[in-house]
């Protein structure tokens, strides 16, 4: 597996610092909320695990499965809801768990969805940021990491359903992908 990757972007060690400090710094701005933490599965989960722990309050977690990939490497823009929050919103404060902001149009599309069921508030934290990919308005609050626009995988991340395990985020060689 290890073969495939061409270069090491984040190390375990720096996403352990980040998942710390964006734990923190949830716990100091969502203290006395209704924290409800929404990983979007698959991608999301190794990031909100993480994360979850170094949260410092009472909150609750949910998972939403979405697709808008197919096995290629480009959104296709068209978001498929697979599995919804179960719950109701109207008094959580949601932070939707995102392995990584991209295009956006997945986020956006979610964010737009969930707004109409009025939870209190609702913000993005994100563990990468890829900006110069950006087609759609949407914002993060919490950002992990901006990246640049490569192909990346690991921590939650996947090629082709692939290389969620590296414990790292790295890129991948782009002849993995082309053949
Ligand atoms: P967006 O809709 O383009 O922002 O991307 C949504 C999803 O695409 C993310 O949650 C990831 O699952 C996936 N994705 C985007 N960029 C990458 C990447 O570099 N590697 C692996 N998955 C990616
Ligand atoms: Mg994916």
């Amino acid at each position: 597996m290890l073969k495939d990757i061409k270069e090491i972007l984040l190390t375990q060690q720096q996403i352990e610092e980040i998942t710390e400090k964006l734990g923190k710094k949830l716990t100091e701005d969502y203290a006395g909320k209704n924290v409800l933490l929404v990983s979007i599965l698959k991608g999301g989960v190794v990031f909100m695990s993480d994360l979850m722990r170094h949260i410092d309050l009472k909150c609750e977690i949910d998972f939403m499965v979405v697709s808008s990939y197919g096995s290629g490497v480009k959104t296709s823009g068209n978001v498929k809801i697979i599995k919804d929050i179960d719950i109701p919103l109207e008094d959580k404060d949601v932070i939707i768990v995102e392995d990584i902001l991209d295009s956006g149009l997945t986020l956006s599309y979610i964010i737009n969805m969930l707004k109409e069921r009025n939870p209190n508030s609702i913000e993005i934290c994100t563990l990468l940021d890829k900006p110069a990919r950006r087609q759609s308005e949407v914002r993060a609050k919490y950002i992990g990491a901006q990246i640049p626009d490569a192909f990346v995988v690991g921590y939650g991340l996947d090629f082709d359903e692939k290389y969620r395990n590296l414990p790292f985020v790295g890129v991948l060689h782009p002849e993995v992908y082309t053949k």
